[in-house]
């Protein structure tokens, strides 16, 4: 096969020696436009697993690498003075010519022919090729020319970056941030070599041109830098080798690529993108060469598996490393999304800031990072514990962040788990009966926190089914009497009541008889901020809210918010998300009011504003309360999460003491990016930008998912949803699976608690054995031969 590689780089290079060493009669031609040893960059940096998959695909070049790596474990992290360090990460820097010195050299070994100071304009000019790659690179001109097919997408970041070098030796990666008056920069620093270290200067870009970097010539901002870094360099300077950029043109936006598809067929030799020029991820995981040099290894690994069928290969090629890359980006845009917005998180005390940082991309978790650095985690857990007044002895386990209680107002909560509200649709006229005695009661020995009852409506016609429940009545209140009667007597968990209104949404049958689907008979009138209909074509059309029925619903809040506090309730939730009556005056999609209650989102507030106001002037002054909302619509034009924390902050100045950040269903339209706690991020922002504890909801199903959101200051408490359905005692199981034997199970239990906590154990062992044993050796393990 004729093969050429436009541009060598790491992924050019590394595809072109793989491919000969695979079989030496390919023809391989790389075309690069530098000279031989002369390229931009300093170091890069490869984590010790992708060392193994170089070892597993040339071990040549591998032993190489390997004897010019520079490695350390340590991350340090500095901040206002303090210095956090914790160690385990194994992470391997190598200078970028040294890396690609050793890639030539291998190539030129193998017969691979190297031509240098070419720019190649486009393909065309190779027209004997069977297979042409353009690995040229991020600023790709190839993916450029046929972009109508790679259908590339672009996304320039809101940071400026420069590459520099020191002679400065760090013996740990080192974070350093410092303010200016204008706003924080950030460095990225790791030594790479015997004397030389890499230091990335990054910030955003408003403050980079707050600070007059724009204007400034390279030598000026390097002065800026060296002046700003210069407790971290010891006199040393920093360097810049992008000669070719000049003054401010050398710090980037960092462009963040994906193409739909990697693979160009114009008839002649397929044309296929390899390394950045097919994605990029930012630098601040450190796996750009990583994904290039994967990208090699898997392209030549398909070549070599599906002989003479080149286009099978391709597709397969494509097939793999997508899905691998899609999972790198999205921990990159994380990790990005983070150094954006680093004043978000600035005014986190040093060690959490420190611990955010290093969870940041959401693949490092709490337990991940018990496994690189134990000391350092239980260390920060008693330090998270402290906080929240719990000090160990000796003898005592660390108290896992999820284990910490939570105060509000005049109520402290055991721990940080909320089983959160879930409709039951299980009463009649309003009446909650044994059921739901049975379903929160049993949840409330279950060992979280708090339960929040389901969504409870203050009149018969603000329900959403006629299942629903209500506290409009006495007897009403004195049925919820009963059942937090049950939860303060049997169990220490506190007990939440949900008010809402159903709005536009109200009117149907029980979801099990068709969700959303209006009644077949006995349908009552609907209300929202504007006309609207929930299901086009098929459900009720609601009519827009006159002033008169604004003070009606509001005095139902209010009544239903003092039996409420008769039934003996710890805490109240107003529930402003969803799409229902509150959520419909909130989003720009629901509420198209020409009044003081539509158009911009201060009108829009008004109104859920005006209830709450009303209700806590009502509720008992020392329980609190908090505001459910959606802090994303999912929807061109809906609310966003910029807008969420206006929200927040809204409800904060109006009494809130909690946000409790849920997202969608307030449109049809809607597109949710669903995943491990995707509706975190809403939590995590309102909280550090509006200053008002929040409280995480949303594909949180594990111990580790609640321990690294508290732990990072993401959120302060944890509701967890359909894990309940599936088991009432879910925080009880959760501990135990950790590992953490100090939480108090109901006393008529306790005979399970052991038997559960060795079961564990147990299985736990018997995993890490079937690890280390042949199939065979397992499947005996497992019939217990
Ligand atoms: C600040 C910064 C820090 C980084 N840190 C790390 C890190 O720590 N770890 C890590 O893994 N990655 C890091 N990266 C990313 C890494 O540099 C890239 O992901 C990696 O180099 C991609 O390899 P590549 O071969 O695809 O492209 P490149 O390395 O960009 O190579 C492309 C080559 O093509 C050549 N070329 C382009 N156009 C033409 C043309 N028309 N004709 C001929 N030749 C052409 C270029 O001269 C170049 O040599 C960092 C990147 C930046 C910007
Ligand atoms: C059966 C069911 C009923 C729900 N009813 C309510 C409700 O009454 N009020 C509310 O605010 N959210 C309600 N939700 C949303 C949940 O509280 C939660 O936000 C959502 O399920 C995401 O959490 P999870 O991933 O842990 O399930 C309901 C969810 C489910 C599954």
């Amino acid at each position: 096969m004729n093969i050429v590689c436009i541009g060598g780089g790491p992924s050019g290079l590394y595809f072109a020696l793989l491919m000969k060493k695979q079989n030496p009669a390919h023809d391989i031609t790389v075309v690069e436009r530098n000279k031989p040893y002369d390229t931009f960059g300093w170091g890069v940096v490869f984590s010790d697993q992708t060392l193994g998959n170089l070892q597993a695909a040339d071990p040549q070049t591998a032993g190489e690498i390997l004897g010019a790596f520079n490695h350390w474990d340590d991350i340090e992290v500095n901040i206002r003075g303090h210095k956090m360090r914790s160690g385990g990460h194994g992470f391997c820097g190598i200078g970028r010519k040294r890396l690609l010195n050793i890639l030539q050299q291998r190539c030129e070994e193998l017969g691979v022919k190297l031509v240098f100071e070419t720019d190649v304009q486009h393909d065309g000019q190779f027209p004997e090729a069977d297979l042409i790659i353009a690995s040229d690179g991020l600023n790709s001109r190839v993916r450029a020319r046929y972009a109508a097919s790679y259908q590339p997408d672009i996304d320039l970041r809101k940071c400026r970056f420069v590459w520099l070098g020191t002679h400065k030796r760090f013996d740990a990666f080192t974070f350093a941030f410092e303010e200016t008056a204008h706003g924080w920069f950030q460095a990225h620093a790791y030594q790479f070599d015997g004397d030389t270290s890499t230091f990335i200067v990054e910030a955003p870009e408003e403050v980079w041109i707050k600070a007059g970097l724009d204007k400034m010539e390279k030598e000026e901002s390097i002065a800026f830098c060296e002046k700003l870094f210069a407790k971290y360099l010891d006199g040393h300077q920093l360097m810049s080798n992008a000669a070719h950029l000049r003054g401010s043109a050398q710090w980037i936006r960092f462009p963040r690529v994906v193409c739909r598809t990697w693979v160009h067929h114009n008839g002649g030799a397929p044309v296929v993108l390899m390394g950045d020029a097919a994605h990029t991820a930012h630098f601040s995981i450190g796996s750009g060469t990583k994904l290039a040099l994967e990208d090699s290894i898997e392209l030549a690994r398909c070549i070599g598996k599906s002989p003479g069928d080149l286009a099978h290969a391709l597709a397969d090629y494509q097939a793999v490393r997508s899905i691998e890359v899609l999972r790198i980006q999205n921990a990159a845009r994380n990790s990005t999304e983070w150094f954006e917005n680093v004043a978000r998180y600035a005014h986190l005390p040093p060690e959490q800031f420190a611990y955010s940082l290093l969870t940041r991309s959401q693949r490092i978790s709490h337990e991940n990072l018990r496994l690189r650095d134990k000391e350092y985690v239980e260390e920060y857990e008693d330090w998270i514990a402290e906080r929240s007044g719990v000090r160990r002895s000796p003898l005592q386990q660390p108290v896992p962040p999820m284990f910490t209680p939570f105060t509000a107002r005049g109520i402290t909560l055991k721990n940080r788990v909320v089983v959160s509200p879930m409709a039951q649709y299980s009463c009649v006229d309003g009446v909650p009966a044994d059921y739901h005695l049975v379903h929160l009661g049993a949840r409330a020995m279950g060992g979280a926190g708090m339960v929040v009852a389901e969504m409870t409506c203050p009149t018969p016609d603000s329900r959403i089914s006629p299942g629903c429940p209500g506290l409009w009545s006495e007897q009403q209140r004195d049925a919820w009497k009963r059942i937090v009667e049950f939860v303060h007597t049997h169990t220490d968990a506190k007990i939440a009541m949900q008010l809402g209104h159903a709005g536009a949404k109200g009117s149907t049958r029980v979801p099990w008889e068709g969700e959303d689907q209006p009644l077949p008979h006995g349908n009552w009138p609907l209300i929202s901020a504007s006309p609207q209909q929930y299901l086009d074509g098929v459900s009720d059309w609601s009519r827009a809210m006159a002033r008169e029925d604004m003070d009606r619903v509001r005095d139902d809040f209010i009544r239903s918010t003092r039996l409420a506090a008769e039934a003996g309730f710890d805490w109240l939730e107003l529930h402003c998300a969803h799409g229902y009556l509150l959520s419909s005056f909130i989003s720009p999609l629901t509420n198209q009011r020409t009044d003081d209650y539509g158009g911009s989102l201060a009108n829009r507030l008004r109104y859920p504003l005006e209830v709450f106001r009303a209700m806590r002037a009502v509720w008992p002054e020392r329980l609190p309360m908090s505001v459910r909302i959606s802090a994303h619509d999912w929807v061109e034009g809906g609310i966003t999460p910029a807008d969420a924390v206006e929200i927040a902050r809204a409800f904060k100045a109006a009494g809130a003491d909690l946000i409790d950040c849920s997202s969608g269903q307030v449109s049809k339209q809607q597109a949710p990016v669903y995943g491990r706690m995707y509706q975190t991020p809403f939590a995590d922002r309102i909280r550090n930008e509006a200053g008002i504890p929040t409280i995480a909801v949303g594909a949180i199903s594990e111990a580790d998912h609640v321990n690294s959101i508290i732990a990072a200051g993401r959120a302060d408490l944890c509701a967890v949803a359909r894990p309940h359905l599936a088991n009432p005692s879910w925080t009880l199981l959760e501990a135990a699976k950790i590992g953490y034997t100090d939480v108090q199970w109901p006393v008529q239990y306790r005979a399970a608690k052991s038997q559960l906590e060795r079961n564990l154990e147990r299985e736990k062992a018997m995993a890490a054995q079937a690890a280390a044993l042949s199939p065979l050796e397992q499947a005996n393990l497992a019939q217990g031969v």
